[in-house]
């Protein structure tokens, strides 16, 4: 039974006007709040739909209602939170909840949340009558490097990630750190992979910065330069043809893991899986010639100190390499993954069989429990 709950039904309310031109672009800016009351203000929206969930409902709903009054007014939909409810049918509880009221293809949706929500939000807003305009504001640190930002949206089809899902850019970023002073350590550790991960692939100086940094404690000029990373980037391969596919690093062992323990009593946070595939694809790299000895400890060093392995992972490889066959990044039934030569640079497309992986997983579970 789905339990997604509306919170509010105005009537079709016409407080804001946006421009509809829906951006082709994947990149889309990342605005400041005045910029975005500016665009609430020339919105020619009939109506307008924030989408929250039971966290950001209650952390982040009141701050944006002191912060633009005139969304008081808006429906508001609440979804479950947790990746385990990234689902279509809750995407289709929101489509017959906006068809019920009549919706046009005029509406406006508002993500307001996290990883899960923006990508749920954005699928449920590409989809709605072929597309309506949606902005997202992300209020873990993780959307805000990462899931918010670079037009990939989607839905889980368990227990596969991200399997149902478009390419479709939110008109706008709408950044606001301060959201973040109420998320919960654990998330912000969460976000934080992700940083690494942008520090691993292009910038060697940047990881330098960050792994000198508390992460419970994030500058925003370090948020800035993550989504620069990204935004670079995507913009140089909107479509993942190529070097996209950078920005997967640490996520085919990552999703595996995550897809794994996503239905258990301990599910793995997004960015704590990608920090553990990180670890696993690292000592693959170095594995197969490609990354020092040194620069494998450095990154062992830094990201066990804030993430462990589930500890019956080991019991569980083959399962995982076959939710790995499954990616989205494979081609002619070979895993393909992100590899890193050296702290900066990385490549992608590289074949990696089942015994390179077995011996690389037993190898980093064994160095984290000694
Ligand atoms: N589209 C992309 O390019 C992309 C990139 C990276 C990750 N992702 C996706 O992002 C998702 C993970 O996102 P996430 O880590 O933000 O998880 P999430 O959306 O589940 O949020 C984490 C938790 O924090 C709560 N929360 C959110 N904001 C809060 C706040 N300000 N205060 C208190 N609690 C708050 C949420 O309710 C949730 O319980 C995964 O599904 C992943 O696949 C997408």
């Amino acid at each position: 039974m789905l339990n997604g709950k509306v919170l509010s039904n105005p009537n079709k309310s016409d407080i804001c006007k946006m421009n509809h031109a829906q951006s082709n672009n994947i990149i889309c800016p990342v605005i400041t709040l005045n910029e975005f009351r500016k665009r609430l203000n020339d919105t020619g929206a009939t109506e307008l739909l924030i989408l929250v969930d039971e966290n950001t409902r209650k952390y982040c709903l009141p701050v944006l209602f002191k912060l633009f009054p005139e969304l008081n007014e808006a429906a508001v939909f609440e979804l479950p939170s947790g990746e385990i409810n990234k689902t279509l049918q809750y995407c289709e509880s929101v489509w017959q909840f906006m068809s019920a009221r009549q919706f046009s293809r005029k509406t406006v949706v508002i993500n307001l949340g996290g990883g899960v929500l923006c990508d749920m939000g954005g699928l449920i807003a590409a989809l709605y009558k072929r597309g309506v305009v949606f902005y997202n504001i992300p209020t873990t640190l993780l959307a805000m490097v990462d899931a918010a930002l670079g037009g990939k949206v989607a839905v889980d089809l368990m227990p596969f990630k991200n399997q149902i899902g478009l390419f479709q850019s939110a008109e706008a970023l709408v950044l606001h750190p301060e959201f973040l002073l109420t998320l919960p350590k654990d998330e912000l550790i969460s976000g934080w992979a992700e940083m690494l991960k942008h520090a691993l692939i292009s910038d060697d100086a940047y990881w330098l910065n960050l792994i000198a940094q508390n992460p419970e404690n994030i500058q925003i000029s370090l948020i800035e330069k993550s989504i620069a990373v990204k935004a670079n980037i995507v913009k140089s391969d909107p479509m993942e043809q190529n070097v996209r596919k950078l920005l997967n690093f640490g996520h085919t062992v990552g999703h595996a893991i995550e897809s794994y323990y996503l239905t258990s009593d301990s599910p793995i946070k997004h960015g704590h899986a990608v920090a553990l595939g990180m670890l696993v694809e690292a000592q693959i790299s170095h594995d197969l010639g490609l990354l020092s000895h040194y620069e494998l400890a450095a990154i062992g060093t830094n990201i066990t100190k804030l993430y462990a392995f589930p500890s019956d992972l080991c019991e569980h490889i083959k399962a995982l390499f076959e939710l790995m066959l499954n990616d989205k990044k494979n081609s002619g039934g070979q895993v393909k993954m992100v590899l890193i030569e050296k702290i900066g640079k990385a490549v992608f497309d590289q074949n990696v069989n089942f015994v390179v992986f077995q011996k690389a997983l037993k190898l980093v579970t064994e160095k984290q429990a000694s």
